[in-house]
């Protein structure tokens, strides 16, 4: 037993065995095993096995008095709203993305504006000496605030470090990939080492209640790189995305235990570092195709906040066997099962065409309050009529071709009004549930088909006449936000 310490560990979910295979039977991967001494990790010394006795601790009850999770406001806005109201003492968040997203960057405010309001925020990086992080700072104008910066990669040394003086109200250890600990032989960013850093540091956060924030790499596939597990180990899991080309961030709870998982933060990147977005939608529509066919704005919503954003379908005739359909921002089983009720119950006829189907701005959408506003975009784009610059589609689409009312409807409406749409086309049952002020002129669907002939009129209406590009102009309301 003793002598065979190497093991084989499977990369992705941690999956130990004793010889090389070339699938892992646990999670299905196929080359992801390597090898790996376990040594410490799995075994622990006899001594400290048989003798211990067990320590004595009392049990609560529910009802007791629990101290309310105390939250630290991060004095972002944003952030906050994707934590559920701040960092909780004593919690661990793990934040992932792509490397050259921001992570590095956010964390660095965050730390900044802590230590500024007083607190104890301490700044380990693995990655980067500590003069990269002083340059980053100084960009970001923040090189004046007392943040405990260090970098080191030893698990040993920064518990250590960390546990004088007084207890630190943050702590972010940028990556834990590059975190090590003596008590297990393997290198640095196996799955092994990423396993045993973490919990250390875990351990370290729970019993201090420090708020502990470990950046984690993602790899190709856009998943956190190290094991799983870490992933559960943690309180909560936040993915930081965003599209390379563009300056949109967008900060996501995958996973949180105090606070809710369908806000998003939304930020911007400047050459000052993060900007908060707090309008998203002004964001999102900004650069907004303002009358092609093929787009339309969906009135969605992120967690509790509305957000409208453009969606963009291009229909092409094909020579293609299989037409091509390709989806980004969205659901392509979404988009399959809208083209499929647009062919079965409205006669739209797809199959000689490919879809490309594309969300605006980077964001994701997971709502099917979406699939209005997509199949507006889709028939749009096939008959080539354009849609009312001024009107904003919501709704879900069912099975059958009705369609089916959706939460936050008057939400919706507000965010519509206040951005200057001035018409809104929605499920017909969600009439009931807006107050007569919605100040926009509503346009009930019961069906899809009826959407369908209304926007079929329009293209032939508009191909009877003579291209007049002034006749479906902007609205004035919209040329200001526009420039
Ligand atoms: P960084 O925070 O280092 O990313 P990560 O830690 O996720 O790898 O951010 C790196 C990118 O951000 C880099 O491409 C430069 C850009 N950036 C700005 O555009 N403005 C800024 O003020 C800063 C600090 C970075
Ligand atoms: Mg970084």
């Amino acid at each position: 037993m003793a002598k065979s310490a190497l093991s084989f560990v499977c990369q992705t979910c941690g999956a130990a065995y004793n010889r090389w295979q070339g699938k892992c039977d646990a999670c299905g991967e196929w080359n992801t095993l390597a090898e790996e001494d376990l040594t410490g990790a799995t075994t622990m010394p006899v001594s400290i096995r048989s003798k211990r006795k067990g320590r004595l601790f009392t049990l609560e009850t529910l009802a007791g008095k629990t101290q309310d999770a105390p939250r630290l406001s991060s004095g972002m806005t944003e952030l906050d709203r994707v934590t559920g109201g701040g960092f909780v003492r004593g919690s661990v968040l793990l934040v992932g993305g792509d490397p050259g997203i921001g992570k590095s960057t956010l964390l660095t405010q965050a730390t900044s504006l802590l230590a500024r309001a007083g607190h104890r925020a301490v700044y380990i990086s693995g990655e980067e000496a500590v003069a990269q992080v002083r340059l980053r700072a100084e960009r970001l104008g923040l090189a004046d605030a007392p943040v405990q910066l260090a970098a080191e990669t030893s698990v040993e040394d920064i518990v250590a470090t960390l546990s004088e003086g007084a207890v630190p109200r943050l702590v972010v250890i940028d990556s834990i990939q590059t975190m090590w600990t003596d008590t297990v032989e393997s290198a640095p960013g196996t799955v092994t080492q990423v396993r045993a850093s973490a919990q250390a540091l875990i351990r370290f956060a729970k019993k201090s209640g420090t708020a502990l924030i470990l950046v984690g790499h993602v790899t190709k596939d856009g998943q956190i790189a190290g094991p799983r597990v870490v992933e559960h180990m943690v309180d909560a899991v936040l993915s930081f995305e965003g599209e390379g080309s563009q300056q949109f961030r967008i900060l996501r709870a995958v996973k949180n235990r105090f606070g809710p998982t369908d806000e998003i933060g939304v930020f911007e990147m400047t050459g000052l570092g993060l900007r908060e977005v707090s309008n998203p939608s002004e964001l999102f529509l900004s650069a907004r195709d303002l009358g092609s066919p093929g787009t339309a704005v969906f009135a969605g919503l992120e967690g509790t906040r509305p957000v409208l954003v453009e969606l963009q379908a291009l229909v092409a005739p094909t020579s293609l066997g299989t037409p091509r359909r390709a989806v980004v921002g969205w659901d392509s089983n979404r988009l399959s099962m809208v083209l499929a009720v647009l062919e079965a119950h409205c006669g739209v006829k797809l199959s000689g065409y490919d879809v490309y189907f594309n969300v605006a701005g980077g964001l994701r959408i997971s709502e099917p309050a979406a699939d209005l506003a997509a199949a507006a975009a889709l028939v749009s784009s096939l008959t080539n009529a354009q849609l009312p610059t001024d009107a904003v589609y919501f709704g879900e689409i069912s099975l059958s071709g009705a369609v089916r009312p959706v939460a936050q409807t008057s939400a919706r409406l507000k965010e519509a009004a206040k951005l200057g749409f001035g018409r809104a086309v929605l499920p017909e049952s969600a009439r009931g549930d807006i107050g007569s002020d919605a100040g926009l002129t509503l346009d009930s669907v019961a069906g899809l088909t009826t959407l369908v002939a209304d926007i079929a009129a329009r293209g032939q209406g508009r191909q009877g006449q003579a291209i007049d590009p002034e006749k479906n102009a902007t609205p004035s309301r919209f040329r200001h936000q526009d420039g």
